[in-house]
């Protein structure tokens, strides 16, 4: 589920490895390791815990070679420890593999290869997979590669070497991202291209079924009858430079700090102003194809879920079609009333989680049209969905997702309008919807360049245990996702709520330990919210509004007050989300927790 990075050529191995696993540190990881082909045979080292831990291991034994595989590992099957980190070794020590993914019938393979006389010596499924291809090797690595996954089930990429098929990497996919990376005259095999950009931009990806061979003359495609596939070869238009912090103390501040550009990026070239419209170039849909769709279902998880909900509200209001927004690991469970008349719009930054790609794949096999909001380019949902709106936002590193929440919303609303125009939106609403969205990169720098206010925000409620966050309308998936984001990087306990739905429950919790943060701009549900506050303040609780306008009905009511500029709205969350990543960014920095890489999270989920 987290990282593999493989290289074979002229250059020693092992520093490009680590750099490789170091720009998949991001994704999150428990442990980490290298395989290198030394020459004599297979050098494993690994360690648990940071990278640094695994380079120091390295600086003081080096490991010479110009083959190799390396991992970092998200533990599935056994703790995070040493023995459990990969790679993982064949009994005989002549082959190793990393993997990415859950063997799911790993129990019965391992009764069957200790029957055979096999040893483990880790609690990991990945372990079945080494033996099981030294089982399967008759002098040839992509054979018994082939033969021992046609026996496995489940989820993997994997990265295999051997010592007696030596100085290649034979790689495989079904499930877990994988990619080959052509320099020249030498190769990469990840799991993510961050980790070789800084060395090559051409990539061939694999699809689900296929395997690549790698050596230092080239590479080949084939799938698990080992005919030869063609792949295209893909060129990354991303920059080293933004893979890497600038001057920023962490990736989550620079992802925060860049929304200004990044929404300007997802909307370039897209809106017609004079026709107050939307020109979306990849939904591959006429328009009478996108009118004759009876109703649409959102799928997504996380953070993606919440732009989702905030989808759902702006395109019933401004198009009439009926929308469901569902969690996609629920969706694929259930027996959900999706058809041909359905359109299926998957919201996914990294386009790899699985729930959601699995959720994607269901509403196809029913027969809806698939229409991807994705970040990551080349990815699988994205390859995958009939047809998308990237949103540009540019390589997410932080694990908490910020600026492509913010830029998902102005993707679904881009589509909106879009399909609102077609129908009965009017060309003066249109028009003034745009308009506002022209605005919006100037009123986030307004709010950015205030981050101090949030700072000192952060620093009077950096003990609290509890928080929780209400908002009406459009602003209620923004409390879900301003608690989300202080959960993740924080610990501190959060929850999201519609605001009057406090009264049902929630108000048992308020007393004067408790911070309430209200998204209380001033919109059509604002004298509403207005109470909520007035019900809060009345229990002692202690209130933080995130406001638009100097509010009578708010006087003597709130403890602290962050303005935010005005806009329509549906545009709202856009702006009144930024100050809320900033508060749980200043409380986690203030805890002291790692703020880029939180416990237990990874960034892609690709395990389901
Ligand atoms: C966001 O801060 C989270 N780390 C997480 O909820 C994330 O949004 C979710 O896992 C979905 O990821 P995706 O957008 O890449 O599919
Ligand atoms: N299931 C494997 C393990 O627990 C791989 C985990 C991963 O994807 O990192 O070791």
């Amino acid at each position: 589920m987290c990282g593999i990075v493989g290289y074979v050529g002229p250059r020693v191995a092992t520093p490009l490895l680590v750099e490789g696993l170091k720009r998949l540190e991001y994704r999150g990881y428990d442990s980490a390791g290298v395989a290198i082909m030394n020459g004599a045979g297979v050098e494993t080292v690994k360690e648990a815990g940071k990278i640094s831990r695994l380079e120091a291991m390295l600086a003081a034994n080096p490991v010479h070679g110009t083959t190799g595989i390396a991992h970092t590992r998200w533990a599935t099957h056994g703790p995070p420890n040493q023995v459990n980190a990969h790679p993982h070794v064949s009994d005989d020590g002549t082959i190793a593999v990393v993997h990415n993914g859950i063997i799911e019938n790993a129990t019965v393979l391992k009764k069957m290869l200790e029957g055979r006389g096999y040893t483990f010596r880790s609690d990991t499924d990945t372990e079945v997979l080494a033996h099981l291809i030294e089982e399967c090797f008759d002098g040839n690595l992509e054979d018994a590669v082939i033969e021992a996954l046609r026996q496995v089930e489940g989820t993997y990429g994997i990265a295999v070497v051997s010592s007696v098929d030596a100085h290649k990497i034979v790689a495989a996919r079904k499930g877990s991202p994988l990619l080959v990376g052509l320099g020249d005259d030498e190769y990469f095999v990840a799991s993510d291209v961050s980790a070789i950009l800084a060395h090559t931009r051409k990539v061939v990806y694999l699809d689900d079924g296929e395997m690549a061979v790698v050596d230092r003359n080239g590479y080949r495609i084939v799938d698990l009858n080992a005919m030869e596939v063609q792949k295209k070869v893909s060129r990354i238009d991303w920059d080293l430079g933004q893979i890497e912090r600038g001057g920023f103390a962490h990736f989550m501040l620079k992802e925060i700090f860049e929304q200004p550009q990044t929404l300007e990026n997802t909307m370039r070239g897209r809106l017609l102003d004079d026709d107050g419209t939307a020109k979306l170039g990849g939904l591959n849909l006429t328009d009478d194809e996108l009118l004759a769709f009876d109703n649409i279902v959102i799928t997504a998880c996380g953070t993606s879920w919440h732009s989702a909900l905030i989808g759902e509200h702006m395109i019933e209001e401004l198009t009439r079609v009926p929308v469901e927004v569902e969690y996609a690991s629920e969706f694929r469970y259930r027996n959900p009333i999706v058809n041909e008349r359905t359109l299926c719009i998957v919201i996914s930054q990294s386009g790899e989680t699985a729930d959601t790609l699995a959720a994607m794949r269901e509403a196809k096999r029913r027969g809806a049209r698939t229409l991807g909001i994705v970040n990551v380019v080349g990815s699988t949902i994205a390859r995958e969905a009939d047809g998308g709106i990237y949103i540009h936002a540019g390589p997410e590193i932080g694990v908490a997702s910020t600026k492509a929440f913010t830029s998902q919303v102005i993707a679904l609303l881009l589509f909106t309008l879009k399909l609102g125009r077609l129908r009965d939106l009017s060309i003066l609403t249109g028009r003034e919807i745009i308009e506002a969205m022209h605005r919006l990169p100037g009123q986030i720098q307004q709010i950015l360049d205030r981050s101090a206010e949030i700072e000192a925000l952060a620093e009077e409620f950096k003990r609290a245990s509890n928080f929780l966050y209400l908002g009406r309308g459009y602003n209620f998936p923004v409390a879900l996702e301003g608690a989300l984001k202080l959960k993740e990087i924080s610990y501190i306990h959060a929850e999201g709520y519609p605001a009057a739905e406090m009264k049902h429950g929630p108000i048992a919790l308020i007393d004067e330990m408790m911070p309430v943060v209200f998204i209380a701009p001033h919109d059509s549900v604002f004298d509403k919210l207005a109470s909520n506050i007035q019900e809060v303040k009345a229990r002692k609780g202690r209130v933080i509004a995130i406001t638009s306008r100097d509010e009578e009905a708010l006087a003597g009511k709130v403890d602290y007050e962050f303005r935010i500029p005005e806009t329509i709205d549906l545009l709202m969350p856009v702006l009144a989300s930024v100050p809320l990543q900033l508060l749980a960014y200043y409380i986690a920095v203030k805890r002291g927790s790692n703020v880029d890489q939180p416990r237990n999270l990874a960034k892609s989920v690709t395990v389901e």
